[in-house]
């Protein structure tokens, strides 16, 4: 059977942008730019992108597009056998591992997108977000039927396959995310009191820039650009042959750092609009489904039509981001079973999302009655994000980056970036620098860094 492949040169970017851009985008970028000094993280996040995130990209595209086949396959393919081929298989472990959780946080923003169309936030005093959010977390069936209802969601688009599944749907939400977006940024900066917010988000303070802010920055855009899981080296390999892989890199970096950027822009100046301090309202679930609900009801009259579609249209930009990152691990997976073990796209579809329902609920119920299973202090979420975040992804870019540089015939590299010499590569020597020498010794710092290491020493 042919293999399939992307329409479009655009629908290859939506899709692979819609990998890219996440609940990361939303609910971490903005607060880590607000606290370590603004324009001045931006810069070098977006150094950190440009220097270390894009070869890395580059190479899983080029990767994933030259072999045509699920990310376990496409590094056996280009090893010849040698244990690099391993490299593949752990980014399908990762990816595959990443969407256990990844899920259960998409499903609590359609469960607050519910809330918020429903009004339901209405008169509820500030103090009490908290514990609406704890209730339901805790509660051991809410969380986890919208899981399911989530999970369901992207199973369906996977099994319609890749261009009347993944690209179609890519085609639909990114714009839609875009379009609410911006609807979101004019709400928003036009609060009396937003220059505050978007001076707190962009005032350059070197003075809080340190090391470590490099190291944040770079952990940050390595998660956010989905590197070293498979999802872009998968996504590549139904890209046509003629796409051009540096420029499609670019522009899915660019796609993902605007909308980052445009998240701040949405939510310092409500933030700011209530009094609220930054320090306050936290970062990731607790920005997100504790304070900001909050904040929406505030800054745009508790209680009102406008609260509710405010707060509505963010917790359906939250839902479209992770679904579309969502799909992305899920087709990782998916081409994985499928063509390494020979099935069918449902049957592969099907083994993928009965092993999520099953780890999914884990990581869901540990907020309640699972809540007392730990290992290191952490529950079974918390496991699984931080053995991810801290373990698989490092090890991944890591590998990938020695793989391109040091093992890849260099002649072959450049005949594949350049489209067999149609298309000009002034950056590749800058390309193979970064992945011999600059992104092993910042990937492995940022290994240690998160470890604690540094923190023995000093
Ligand atoms: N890049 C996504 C984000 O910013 C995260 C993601 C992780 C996407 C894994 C796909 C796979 O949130």
């Amino acid at each position: 059977m042919e293999r399939e492949k992307f329409g479009s040169k655009i629908g290859a970017i939506l899709a692979a942008a819609g990998s890219a851009v996440g609940l990361g985008n939303i609910w971490r970028f903005p607060i880590q730019t607000g606290e370590n000094g603004g324009a001045a993280f931006i810069i070098i996040y977006i150094v950190c992108i440009l220097v270390l995130g894009l070869p890395i990209m580059i190479s899983e595209f080029m990767i994933g597009r030259h072999t045509h086949a699920n990310t376990a396959g496409a590094y056996r393919i280009m090893s010849n056998g040698s244990p690099w081929k391993w490299v593949g298989w752990l980014g399908v472990f990762t990816g595959w591992f990443i969407l256990c959780y990844y899920n259960v946080v998409g499903a609590w923003t359609l469960h607050y997108a519910f809330l918020s169309i429903t009004n339901a936030f209405q008169g509820v005093d500030a103090k009490d977000y908290g514990n609406i959010f704890n209730h339901f977390v805790e509660n051991p069936w809410m969380p986890t039927l919208w899981l399911f209802l989530f999970i369901g969601i992207i199973h369906y688009v996977i099994t319609r396959g890749v261009q009347s599944g993944i690209e179609k749907s890519s085609k639909l939400l990114m714009p839609a995310l875009f379009v609410i977006t911006v609807c979101l940024v004019i709400c928003s900066v036009t609060l009396p009191g937003a220059t505050r917010g978007l001076e707190f988000l962009l005032m350059p303070d070197w003075s809080k820039v340190t090391s470590s802010t490099v190291l944040k920055a770079l952990g940050q855009a390595f998660f956010s650009l989905s590197l070293a899981m498979g999802c872009l080296c998968t996504y590549a390999s139904y890209f046509d042959k003629k796409t051009p892989l540096a420029k499609s890199a670019v522009n899915v970096a660019a796609i993902d750092t605007t909308i980052a950027i445009m998240a701040g822009f949405i939510i310092f100046p409500s933030i700011f609009n209530i009094g609220m301090n930054p320090d306050e309202a936290g970062m990731g679930a607790s920005l997100t489904f504790i304070s900001l609900p909050n904040v929406f009801q505030q800054a745009f009259g508790a209680g009102s039509s406008l609260a509710a579609i405010v707060s509505a249209l963010f917790y359906f930009l939250l839902f479209f981001a992770a679904l579309t990152s969502s799909i992305s691990l899920h087709e990782v997976a998916t081409a994985y079973m499928s063509e390494e073990f020979k099935k069918s796209r449902k049957q592969s579809a099907m083994i993928v999302t009965a092993t999520i329902l099953v780890l999914g609920t884990l990581c869901s119920l540990s907020f309640g009655p699972l809540g007392n299973i730990t290992l290191f202090g952490r529950n079974i979420f918390t496991l699984f994000d931080d053995f991810s975040a801290m373990v698989l992804l490092p090890v991944g870019g890591l590998l990938i980056s020695i793989f391109a540089g040091w093992v890849l015939d260099k002649k072959f590299y450049q005949n594949e970036i350049s489209n067999g010499g149609t298309l000009k590569t002034p950056y590749f020597r800058l390309l193979v620098f970064s992945l011999r020498y600059l992104s092993p010794v910042a990937i492995g710092l940022i290994f240690l860094d998160q470890l604690g290491v540094f923190k023995l020493f000093s």
